[in-house]
């Protein structure tokens, strides 16, 4: 979010995640979603939230059976707590982290076949039901508030996004094995007698930092689609169009044509447009240049006069930029989001668990043995995402393959602080 120009300030109560993580100036406020306090802290900051990305979240599967309660308390109960204070506060824009958990073994004609959001969703364990049960309460909140909300279902999340910011627990594949490797075992593979090519079991792992710009995408469309109550000011209608054609040119093959796009709109506005088109800063950079006024947030051009004109131009520019660069792409307008859609986050191709241990091989360099085991109980075949809505609705699609996950988990793992 940063690096897309957004302001953040991160509530978190340190549970599982580290202070040392954030990078220099992101405020933290330490407290749980279960505190209203905290959450009211957080909403009404001064830095002025506009919307909430919400992760804060307890996600072990054996644990959710053994402690229910914690986990409808903390998943659901914390997410009520954020949602009402959201409702408060009047904030209607959300993002919010789902998982593939809500599909639990999905009943399909053919097991290896993909799983769409239109699948049914039949979580099998607490945790995937306080997920499901999360996405209904953020719809029906949307519904009822006009709020314009994404759940994104993330498939296998793997990989790091530098080397600093390794997977602190080994919970899923990837830092399990390189911890058994660590520790002189074998790393266990459980069952290779499934219905797929080499009989282990397939999964869609998502590299975190494609995940990253997911949540970057759906903030976007979120903040487009989004009509508002109240009547927008000019900085607001031109964040909004700025988003829009970014959505749109983020369609666009290369980015190139976007640029093709920009020559074609009046000379006077080709500069601030183009700009606009890449990300907000700019464009409110090109208003401060037009208007001599300051950027967003720091009370920039306002409604009347000069100034105001020259905000009202460029986000007409935009605005039909977005369009244009949409025709151009040969793409629909980007859809409009209603109140809220559950999107699959995954790279719709499944990797089997030799594959992955394959790959993480190479990345180690070292060709260690593993060793076979029973099937775990409740391990589906295969759960491979269709990722298409995400791509129609998101304009995004993930860039990294498998071996960017492993290579990067590793390089990760080998500078990982010794207190993990
Ligand atoms: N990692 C995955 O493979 C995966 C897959 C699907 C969905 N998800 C979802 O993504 C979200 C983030 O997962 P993650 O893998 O980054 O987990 P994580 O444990 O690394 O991060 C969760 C963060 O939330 C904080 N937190 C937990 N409970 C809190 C509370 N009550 N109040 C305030 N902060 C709290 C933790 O300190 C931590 O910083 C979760 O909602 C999880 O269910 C993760």
């Amino acid at each position: 979010m940063l690096a897309a120009g957004r302001e953040v300030v991160v509530l978190d109560d340190l549970s599982t995640g580290r202070a040392d993580r954030l990078p220099h100036g992101v405020p933290l406020i330490r407290g749980s979603i279960t505190n209203r306090r905290a959450v009211r802290r957080a909403i009404q900051h001064e830095a002025g939230i506009t919307g909430v990305m919400h992760f804060a979240a307890r996600k072990q599967v054996g644990e959710s059976v053994q402690r229910p309660l914690h986990y409808w308390g903390e998943n659901v109960g914390g997410l009520q707590v954020v949602l009402e204070e959201m409702v408060e506060a009047g904030i209607a824009q959300m993002v919010f982290s789902s998982s593939a958990a809500v599909y639990g073994q999905p009943t399909m004609a053919d097991p290896l076949d993909r799983i769409s959001e239109a699948t049914p969703c039949t979580p099998i364990n607490p945790y995937g039901a306080t997920k499901l049960a999360g996405e209904w309460m953020v719809g029906a909140t949307a519904a009822a508030h006009g709020w314009k909300a994404l759940s994104l279902r993330y498939f296998n999340v793997a990989g790091a996004g530098s080397a600093d910011l390794g997977d602190p627990a080994a919970l899923n594949l990837i830092p399990m094995v390189l911890e058994a490797l660590d520790e002189g075992r074998r790393p266990m593979v459980f069952g290779d007698d499934y219905p797929t090519a080499d009989g282990s079991c397939v999964r869609d792992y998502i590299h975190v930092a494609d995940l990253s710009a997911a949540h970057v995408a759906a903030a976007r469309v979120v903040e487009a689609s989004h009509a508002g109550p109240v009547s927008r000011s000019p900085q607001e209608k031109l964040q909004h169009a700025a988003a829009r054609a970014e959505l749109a040119a983020a369609r666009l093959p290369g980015g190139a044509l976007a640029v093709e796009v920009a020559s074609q709109v009046p000379a006077a506005a080709e500069a601030a447009a183009s700009r606009a088109i890449h990300r907000v800063p700019p464009a409110a950079r090109a208003v401060e240049r037009a208007t001599g006024a300051l950027p967003f947030g720091l009370g920039a051009a306002g409604p009347s006069g000069v100034a105001g004109q020259a905000t009202e131009l460029v986000v007409e520019v935009a605005s039909q930029l977005g369009s244009l660069a949409a025709k151009v792409a040969g793409v629909e307008e980007p859809p409009r989001l209603v109140d809220h859609l559950a999107v699959n986050v995954g790279t719709g191709r499944g990797s089997s668990v030799f594959e992955v241990i394959e790959a993480l091989r190479a990345s180690v360099g070292d060709d260690f043995a593993v060793d076979i085991v029973e099937r775990r109980p409740g391990d589906p075949p295969a759960l491979v995402a269709a990722p298409d809505l995400a791509l129609a609705l998101l304009g995004w699609r993930a860039r990294h393959v498998l071996q960017d996950m492993t290579d990067s988990a590793w390089a990760a793992w080998q500078v990982r602080p010794a207190t993990r």
